[in-house]
């Protein structure tokens, strides 16, 4: 182990959630250390297909303040992301085709009814049988792009990032935490677990110091089609299965939903049965021999909504458990985190997320 720093903040966790709260905590002046046991971004935040899913009839009702406020922050973060790292990060898609369960009926849809024309405008040759589908209004993103340009923005921003670093150990007092790493010790003001699927009782977490979360690995496989970027035009959502188009010929389709622990094998057959799917729904699409193929873990937590909030530890706080929702939330988490962690009144109230909840 070698040398001391010396930090306003360190966080835990290099993925799109601890990346994002370094880079406001920069903007408020603060200085940051982010440790990342592997490459930065290399995990969930890069594995997601990006959806920013304001919208989605699955997300649990007390997620929507959080959903709406993060959609609304997104341009400045992206431009900020963009200015700080010279890269550009574009929504590849501005819209949802969203289909609408039969027992939801007219009552239930949130958006405008899509219509025939629309179809043949945004996903011609789309085969939705007879079934009905809403306009969400929701973008979505190449979590690739995040990954090119976040780290940079960060470091830009005159945050550190330890890669390659795994956290040892936690100890916190009333003056302050003291990280020790396997690359540096850590001397901090306040201190962050944005771990995400690591963040749980399974990774070891409470042998680190850390409180135990009920946070555990859920897997999700994922693949790309291919199809004429001018036949998909927006997200496509049916039962099963969703349908993010890149703009430049990928197709991202996804995700299983699994439980079974840290595994992030790819079974060809689990997405070949996706990409089927999805061709029953985009027959123009093609699944190509030599398909792209992934597997990633959300950080699932009982209720499937994140954990933010403080810590039971002085000093220490929690961003984490953000599922299936990591890139849609993470400018309002770095927002609303930041906030809290300044003692200011959080845009956004924090109590449906606390730890406490469990
Ligand atoms: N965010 C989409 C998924 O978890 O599959």
């Amino acid at each position: 182990m070698n040398g001391l720093i010396v930090a306003d903040v360190a966080i835990a966790g290099g993925g799109i959630i601890g990346l994002s709260l370094g880079l406001e905590l920069r903007r408020r002046g603060l200085s940051v250390v982010v440790v990342e046991r592997q490459k930065a971004m290399s995990s969930a935040s890069w594995a997601a297909g990006g959806m920013l899913a304001v919208h989605d009839p699955q997300n649990p009702a007390e997620l929507l303040p959080l959903s709406l406020r993060s959609w609304e922050l997104y341009p400045a973060y992206l431009e900020r992301i963009e200015e700080l790292s010279g890269l550009k990060v574009p929504l590849r898609t501005r819209r949802a085709m969203q289909y609408v369960e039969p027992a939801r009926g007219d009552g239930g849809r949130y958006g405008d009814a899509v219509t025939a024309a629309e179809i043949a405008e945004f996903a011609p040759g789309l085969d939705t049988g007879s079934h009905q589908f809403e306009w969400l209004d929701e973008g979505s993103l190449d979590p690739n792009d995040v990954r090119e340009a976040l780290p940079p923005a960060f470091l830009a921003a005159g945050g550190t990032l330890l890669e390659e670093t795994e956290m040892l150990s936690v100890q916190s007092g009333a003056n302050g935490v003291e990280v020790e790493t396997t690359r540096q010790r850590i001397s901090a003001g306040m201190f962050v677990n944005c771990r995400g699927a690591w963040s749980g009782e399974t990774s070891g977490d409470a042998e680190r110091g850390l409180e135990r979360l009920p946070v555990a690995p859920v897997k999700g496989q994922m693949g790309n089609l291919r199809c004429e970027p001018e036949r998909l035009r927006c997200v496509v959502r049916a039962p099963g299965i969703y349908l993010v188009p890149r703009g430049d010929g990928r197709v991202t389709i996804g995700a299983t939903i699994e439980h079974v622990g840290f595994d992030e094998t790819v079974q060809e057959s689990q997405v070949r049965q996706m990409a089927e799917a999805a061709l029953r729904l985009l027959p123009e699409a093609e699944a190509p021999a030599q398909m792209d193929m992934w597997a990633g873990l959300r950080p699932g937590t009982p209720d499937t909504l994140p954990i933010l909030g403080r810590a039971e530890k002085d000093r220490c706080w929690h961003a984490t458990g953000h599922y299936r929702d990591g890139i849609l939330l993470a400018p309002v988490t770095a927002h609303v985190m930041t906030q809290a962690m300044l003692g200011e009144t959080t845009d956004v109230g924090l109590e449906a997320f606390s730890a406490g909840r469990f």
